[in-house]
């Protein structure tokens, strides 16, 4: 049966976008059957509706304790039945118990090389450190932020004259090839977790460069 995908936003969406383009592009045996928002106003949310996709906001704002944030927002993605849940530029610290709910089926995107730069501003803080190479990592979510297995990572150039905004948009569209290649393979059943490390068994490279 078609796996059901949920895609957790907060912005613009872009990565959102990418997978629901491949999934259609490229027939995988899967749909994204809601995207889900904190925010209200994340410009991710017309697109999804656009294309006919669920949508349905959970402003965090409204709830007393992250732990009743994150029961209203597991409400929402489990009407959906859920065989992944996507973290597609979602900015919202998740309680180990959420995470838990959908260990082995919670993946992330995060802008840098994990295990560099876990949290906010990973771009700035590359530059700042002289980094010669930055990226993107897609990997399974567990209750320590930015960690967890790696699925598949990008790797990008740092140039001379690089800005924030610069290095940001190159790492963006390599993380627009990387995190639908991570999805499909999930959707074929091609992950395994083994000691902490992901292995894929259709012999493609996890690494992009
Ligand atoms: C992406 O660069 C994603 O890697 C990042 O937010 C951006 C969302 O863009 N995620 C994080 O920083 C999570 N820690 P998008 O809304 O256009 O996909």
């Amino acid at each position: 049966m078609a796996k059901s995908i949920v895609v957790l936003i907060s912005g613009r969406g872009s990565n959102m976008e990418a997978i629901v383009e491949a999934c259609a592009r490229e027939g995988w045996d899967a749909r994204v059957s809601a995207v889900i928002s904190n925010r209200a106003d994340a410009a991710g949310l017309a697109y999804a509706a656009a294309r006919g996709i669920a949508t349905a906001v959970v402003d965090h704002r409204a709830f007393a304790s992250r732990e009743a944030f994150d029961a209203a927002l597991a409400r929402a993605i489990d009407a959906h039945a859920p065989d992944l849940l996507l973290l597609a530029g979602f900015m919202r610290i998740l309680t180990p118990g959420f995470v838990q709910r959908y260990e082995g089926r919670l993946l992330n995107i995060h802008p840098s090389l994990l295990p560099l730069f876990p949290g906010l501003h990973t771009h700035r803080r590359a530059l700042d450190a002289g980094c010669k190479a930055a990226g993107a990592t897609v990997h399974f979510v567990t209750a320590e932020l930015d960690h967890g297995p790696i699925v598949a990572q990008a790797v990008v150039p740092v140039l001379a004259g690089d800005d924030e905004d610069a290095l940001g948009a190159r790492v963006l569209a390599r993380e627009h090839v990387l995190y639908p290649l991570a999805v499909r393979w999930f959707v074929q059943d091609a992950l395994r977790i083994e000691g902490g490390v992901v292995r894929q068994l259709t012999g493609e490279a996890q690494l992009l460069l």
